[in-house]
């Protein structure tokens, strides 16, 4: 029977832990994977004792509370606080989402907290997301449309607009892309859920003039077709979009013009 081992230095070893403030009354434990590729370290579970009746009720807010007063060397993205900017995407306890978006009560027991699968990691949960925005580079995500504008902006009906409901609201934190089993064997050559919605955002849009220059560059077999309707980027957005809905769409638009 083939045997799999882990490189040595990627095994997660158990690391430091980090008392609460004295005379704190709610405890609850948060264990932070930690990892600085520069240090030659192997990656680490540091825990972090928080007080939750010091501490605002999201998970960002508990690693906001340990940067500032326990340990600086803690890193993270975030930015808008709000569901917004999707920066803050990482895995906490076992499922891709937004650290900002994510209540403290709704994690029983020790909050575990890892970077996005999948991803080389930069530093502790910042992972490197340059290849995934090569792969949105692609797709050009923009309007493209030769016929001059006119006089004022180009126009949509209200059924056109409605299209594209479910898909401007995605928000590119890539909870989905990393939660997708073919997005973590073939994300070379993949696009995987959260490029292929943005893909249908400009293919759905009636004012795009480029449908079929854009077909034309998914039709690959790695590209759209690695996705076997698994359903775990639509599980996991955090969004409520559905991704894989718009990949279906996506195939059903490759058969039509067949
Ligand atoms: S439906 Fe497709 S894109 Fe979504 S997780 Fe499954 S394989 Fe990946
Ligand atoms: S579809 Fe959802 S999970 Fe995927 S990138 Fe957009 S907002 Fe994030
Ligand atoms: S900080 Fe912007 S989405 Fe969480």
């Amino acid at each position: 029977m083939a045997e799999f081992t882990l490189p040595a230095n990627s095994k997660v070893q158990s690391g430091k832990t980090w008392p609460a403030a004295e005379g704190a009354t709610r405890k609850k434990v948060f264990k932070i994977y930690r990892y600085d590729p520069d240090s030659g370290d192997n990656p680490r579970l540091d825990a972090y004792e928080v007080d939750l009746d010091t501490c605002a009720p999201m998970v960002l807010d508990a690693l906001i509370k340990i940067k500032n007063e326990t340990d600086a060397t803690l890193t993270f993205r975030r930015s808008c606080r709000e569901g917004v900017c999707g920066s803050c995407a990482m895995n906490i306890d076992g499922t891709n989402t937004l650290a900002c978006t994510k209540a403290i009560e709704d994690c029983r027991g020790e909050v575990k907290i890892y970077p996005l699968p999948h991803m080389p990691v930069i530093k502790d949960l910042v992972p490197d997301v340059s290849a995934v925005y090569a792969q949105l580079r692609l797709i050009e995500p923009w309007l493209k449309a030769e016929t001059p504008p006119g006089a004022r902006e180009r126009l949509q009906s209200p059924q056109e607009r409605a299209k594209l409901d479910g898909l401007w609201e995605c928000i590119l934190c890539f909870c989905c892309s990393t939660s997708c089993p073919s997005y973590w064997w073939n994300g070379d050559r993949y696009l995987g859920p959260a490029i292929l919605l943005q893909a249908y955002r400009w293919i759905a849009d009636s004012r795009d003039e480029s449908t079929g220059a854009r077909l034309d560059q998914l039709e690959d077999p790695f590209r759209l077709y690695r996705c076997h309707t698994i359903m775990n980027c639509t599980k996991t957005c955090p969004k409520s979009l559905n991704p894989a809905r718009a990949i279906a769409e996506i195939k059903k638009l490759m058969v039509e013009r067949r």
